[in-house]
């Protein structure tokens, strides 16, 4: 969402501080060599993964982000309520996310042009972006701590016969999904997704570390994340609390924490350094007097970012799996 923020001015002077000097334009990730070095730290990292899972199934969840979510429950699929900018991301978001998967998988499905493909939808909420992906022929699994939330988009895809069987969520964390997947790996199967999309969901986090590793665990090789999110600059503290919070009320105050925002260097760096090859950081901009968003080439604000999880075994490059594994998530 272009920006529901709780601040206090510490963290103005704090933002202030943390950002002079940033042009808000990312940069094109550098490692993207698959080194022994990387190939053990991936593996150690999915280990802890592995185990944290089994332990601490909350650990990305700040309780006090879901305790908003939940008074916000019904009003998913109000397109001129509280999520009005989150249903107008489709535009962008939507394409963005099929294109990147098409140039990945090649696939020849007229009319459902995602068919065979398995994607998560982490932190789904009511499933506005679910939906419009499980149009396009995609198995969807939308996941989302706040159970009323899983209700509202369980009620509202069941009004669309089309989304059938390919629609499916699930109340929980992406910390308890990736645990079943360690099971399942037990099993001789792992990494069930081709693609994880975490839309507007990475500036909610309380481990920011433990969603990647989990993201990076559930996706097969060569497997796509999709991540739109806010940066931190001052522009977007600006637009997001000043603008669209306190002025024009967009979105409900006290929804975001600045301190969580996260430039796309920043992100870029996390995601490279736990088994990830970044491949594009795109900019969004959110126009409130038309209600419309459009690509920016400034990341200052809102951007979208696309990151392939690298093989764990230099040897084998990531192949794309084009197979039908309809059951893969059932
Ligand atoms: C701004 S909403 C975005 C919803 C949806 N992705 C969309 O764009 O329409 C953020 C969502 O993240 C969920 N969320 C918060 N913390 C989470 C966590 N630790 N793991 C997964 N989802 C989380 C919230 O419950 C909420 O539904």
């Amino acid at each position: 969402m272009l920006g529901l923020y709780s601040r206090r001015s510490a963290s103005l002077r704090r933002a202030v501080q943390s950002t002079v000097g940033r042009n808000g334009f990312s940069c094109t990730a550098v490692c993207k060599q698959r080194t022994p070095w990387l190939r053990r730290c991936t593996e150690e990292l999915t280990r802890q993964c592995q185990s944290s899972t089994r332990s601490v199934h909350q650990a990305s969840v700040d309780h006090e982000e879901l305790k908003r979510f939940q008074t916000l429950a019904s009003k998913w699929w109000d397109e001129n309520g509280e999520f009005k900018a989150l249903h107008a991301m489709n535009d962008l978001r939507v394409p963005f996310i099929r294109d990147n998967l098409l140039n990945v998988h090649k696939t020849h499905h007229p009319g459902r042009p995602l068919a065979g493909l398995h994607i998560l939808d982490v932190g789904c909420g009511g499933g506005l972006l679910t939906e419009p992906l499980g149009r396009l022929g995609a198995s969807m699994l939308g996941i989302d701590p706040v159970a009323d939330s899983i209700s509202m988009a369980q009620l509202h895809s069941s009004n669309d016969p089309d989304l059938g069987e390919r629609v499916r969520y699930r109340a929980c964390t992406l910390e308890e999904l990736s645990a079943d997947v360690a099971g399942d790996e037990e099993g001789g199967r792992a990494g069930l997704f081709h693609a994880v999309v975490a839309s507007e969901v990475v500036e909610h986090l309380a481990d920011l570390e433990t969603f990647i590793l989990c993201c990076r665990h559930v996706l097969k090789p060569g497997g796509s994340l999709f991540i739109t999110t806010i940066n931190k600059t001052n522009l977007s503290y600006a637009l997001g609390i000043v603008v669209a919070e306190q002025l024009l009320h967009i979105v409900p105050s006290g929804t975001h924490d600045w301190d969580k925002f996260i430039s796309p260097v920043e992100l870029e760096r996390h995601l490279e350094s736990n088994g990830f090859s970044v491949q594009c950081v795109q900019g969004m901009f959110y126009n409130p007097a038309s209600g419309a968003w459009s690509w920016a080439n400034s990341t200052a604000i809102n951007y979208a970012l696309h990151a392939i999880k690298v093989a764990d075994d230099p040897q084998s490059d990531p192949q794309p799996d084009n197979q039908d594994h309809s059951q893969a998530t059932q």
